[in-house]
């Protein structure tokens, strides 16, 4: 009998932390499915809105719409059935101009498993709110934000997110000296590409230092900056660079310049 009560008690236990997460009925999680149609409705189409993720309907009963595990360019896990890829890159159905959208990074908090976001070349202009909230997205592994206009206010957001692996900022009308000040938290990143920015290096022997912190970074992308000759120390303090690409930036002296294949071969 006594064995029979403990039964009973756990299909119950396990029964509650069933419906307190997942929701049986639609198939992918109430508060993330929230969360996606609150990022939807703050893009604020007027052209060729019906084709702007069509698939994301917040109707319920309304089939297999209802699962945005089901929704185009999102990706849940087989297992937790938690979100873990986003993939919101050129959304923009031939809309020529630019797209005026404030971005509020506090809408993807409820993504609890999100390991890659991805919303480059949507030219997106505005504001980037609820940025000290992205620190909560510890899961995040990959980062994509090319191609919009984001400028340098973007940097204080993006390094809150330690866990970093892969993190593009290609043509986001980035500027000035590169803080690497601020990025060398990100000691778990593999790969960064900065490319298509103003970037220059005004690089002090301590700024070079700080390169050597992130000792995973295996690809580094600067092309199309300011960088000078002063960025070749600090490169060379990246001891596990495997992939460098430098082309269209200001540096000087013949090739292979001296310093930068010296620490590698
Ligand atoms: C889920 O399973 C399918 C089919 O086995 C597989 O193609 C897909 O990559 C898996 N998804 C994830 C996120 O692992
Ligand atoms: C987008 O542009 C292409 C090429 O001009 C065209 O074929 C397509 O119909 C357009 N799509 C929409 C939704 O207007
Ligand atoms: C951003 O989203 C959060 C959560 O949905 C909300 O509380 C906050 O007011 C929003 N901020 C702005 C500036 O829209
Ligand atoms: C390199 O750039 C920095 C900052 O942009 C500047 O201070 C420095 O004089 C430049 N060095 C050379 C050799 O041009």
């Amino acid at each position: 009998m006594r064995g029979h009560s403990i039964l009973i008690a756990s299909w119950a236990l396990a029964v509650s932390i069933i419906l307190n997460g997942r929701q049986l009925c639609s198939g992918c999680f109430l508060e993330e499915k929230h969360a996606l149609l609150d990022f939807k409705a703050s893009l604020d189409v007027t052209t060729n809105a019906h084709l702007i993720l069509s698939s994301w309907t917040g109707k319920e009963g309304d089939g297999a719409n209802d699962d945005c595990c089901t929704w185009e360019r999102v990706r849940c896990s087989n297992i937790t059935g938690r979100i873990v890829e986003l993939h919101l890159s050129d959304l923009r159905e031939n809309m020529s101009e630019y797209w005026y959208v404030n971005i509020n990074i506090s809408t993807f908090i409820p993504l609890k498993d999100l390991r890659a976001l991805d919303l480059s070349y949507n030219l997106f202009q505005g504001e980037v709110t609820g940025c000290r909230n992205w620190a909560k997205l510890q899961n995040l592994k990959s980062l994509y934000l090319g191609h919009n206009f984001f400028h340098n206010n973007i940097i204080p957001c993006i390094t809150a997110i330690t866990e970093l692996k892969r993190l593009s900022l290609v043509d986001l009308d980035l500027e000035g000296s590169f803080p690497i000040e601020d990025f060398k938290r990100l000691e778990k990143l593999e790969f960064l590409d900065l490319s298509y920015n103003q970037l220059s290096g005004s690089l002090s022997f301590k700024g070079c230092r700080n390169w050597a912190k992130l000792q995973n970074l295996k690809s580094l992308y600067l092309d199309w900056n300011k960088f000078n000759n002063s960025i070749i120390p600090c490169i060379t303090a990246i001891t596990e660079l495997k992939r460098l690409s430098l082309s269209y930036l200001d540096l000087e002296g013949s090739f292979p310049i001296e310093g930068i294949f010296t620490c590698y071969l």
